[in-house]
């Protein structure tokens, strides 16, 4: 095990004058587990084939441990790698598609058979070892790849996508596997994927990548509540946040007919630039639902006491999912997602009008998150209507809805 270094590590393609990736700084823990995440194009293969010798680093360095492997050779770096597109080689059993690296590597006959059966019980394969690959499914060939890797005991694991082949229900379990198996392993790992769920489930940091350049390392439960910049906040979560733009009012910003609070910092900020508006990001489960003429704005400014409680939506589309619910929907101020409705409510049918009140302050219990999570419904725009990705602006923490300015903001966790 050791830990790994990108120090500044650029990569420009042949043919290409634009990094694919720039100058990447990242320091990874021994036994850490880091996550690429970002959309497609942004430089996480490059990076890993980087630290993988697969590809040329033109700039910077890649350490491992003390070691600077810049310029080493892919064998000399004590690496496995995982593939999407892991090739098994058919005519060979398990067990010996898992020992064909130890056995090129000259390892007795002996040791190759203890590790492959111990990679095997680890990945719960024992019964399967003399199978030949075609009579395995999915999940299995794809775990066969990971014993692959594992029992080289190398010192760092490389995973790029490795669970997208497999059908959904596989992938989940499998992503809790390699998780364990991590844990357990205690192997530095770098795992590459565009999905959301493995992004911040997968590891214990996260490294958003955009155009080549990093955007942020955090662990996920930081990305996903305090999003270093817009576009981290639009990219983490799914259903994405809700990202618009909003005028500056006394005190905070005006959100439909309510005046939601905004950190002293952020309306500081605007002023010095001389900004009228403002990006409030308010999370999908963070909207609450309330039916329409249910109240009155009273809890909000005085202006608006006589006006109607938070924000007409009209309804285009109900996504049922079981569990959960997602509502797409518009409304005047931007476009907007809604939160979670309440246990037993009714869900709205398409084009009724319905609104979401006022966006939540920032929320204090992160254990309330949790919870929240739970709520059995969550309300969203449709795709159609949500705001193209806002990644020039800055993103602001918006309120609950249904709670005064004054209040804690832990309405919207029920
Ligand atoms: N051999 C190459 N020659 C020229 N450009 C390349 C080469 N390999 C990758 N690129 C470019 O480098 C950029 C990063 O590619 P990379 O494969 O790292 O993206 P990625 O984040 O892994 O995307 P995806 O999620 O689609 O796999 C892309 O713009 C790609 O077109
Ligand atoms: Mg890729």
């Amino acid at each position: 095990m050791a830990s790994v270094t990108y120090d500044k590590a650029t990569r420009i393609s042949p043919g290409s004058d634009k990094p694919a990736v720039d100058q990447l700084e990242i320091d990874i823990e021994d036994g850490e587990s880091l996550v690429l995440v970002g959309p497609s194009g942004c430089g996480k293969s490059t990076s890993l084939r980087m630290l993988a010798g697969l590809e040329d680093v033109n700039g910077g360095a890649i350490r491992i441990g003390n070691r600077d492997v810049t310029h080493l050779p892919p064998k000399d770096r004590d690496i496995a790698m995982v593939f999407q597109n892991y090739a098994l080689y058919p005519h060979m059993t398990v067990a010996d598609n898992m020992g064909f690296v130890l056995k090129i590597a000259g390892v007795s006959k002996s040791e190759i058979r203890a590790k492959v059966e111990d990679a095997a019980k680890m990945l719960d394969l024992t019964e399967y070892l003399s199978r030949k690959p075609k009579a395995l499914s999915g999940g299995q060939r794809q775990r066969v790849a990971m014993g692959r890797a594992i029992v080289r005991e190398p010192q760092v694991f490389l995973m790029d996508e490795p669970l997208s082949n497999l059908d959904a229900k596989l992938r989940v379990q499998t992503r809790t596997q390699i998780a364990s198996l991590q844990q357990r392993l205690g192997i530095t790992t770098v795992y590459v994927t565009h999905d959301q769920v493995e992004a911040l489930t997968m590891g214990d940091r996260v490294a958003v990548l955009k155009d080549g350049l990093l955007q942020r390392v955090d662990s996920p439960q930081n990305m996903y509540d305090r999003p270093a910049n817009l576009f981290v906040a639009g990219f983490i979560g799914s259903p994405a946040m809700n990202l618009v733009e909003v005028p500056i009012t006394d005190g905070g910003v005006k959100f439909g007919n309510s005046v939601v609070p905004v950190s002293r910092e952020a309306l500081a900020v605007a002023a010095d630039k001389g900004d009228k508006t403002v990006t409030v990001g308010v999370r999908p489960e963070h909207f609450d639902i309330v039916e329409q003429n249910g109240g009155t704005a009273k809890t909000l400014t005085k202006a608006a006491s006589d006006a109607p409680a938070g924000l007409p939506v009209t309804v285009n589309v109900v996504e049922e999912l079981g569990a959960d619910g997602y509502i797409y929907g518009s409304a005047e101020v931007g476009r907007l997602d809604q939160g979670p409705r309440r246990p037993r409510q009714r869900p709205p049918g398409a084009g009724e009008g319905h609104r979401a009140p006022r966006p939540p302050a920032p929320r204090r219990d992160p254990r309330l998150r949790h919870l929240h999570r739970r709520a059995p419904h969550r309300l969203t725009p449709s795709p159609a209507a949500v705001p193209p990705p806002a990644r020039d602006r800055p993103p602001v923490r918006g309120g609950i809805p249904g709670r005064g300015p004054g209040d804690d903001g832990d309405a919207g966790h029920r």
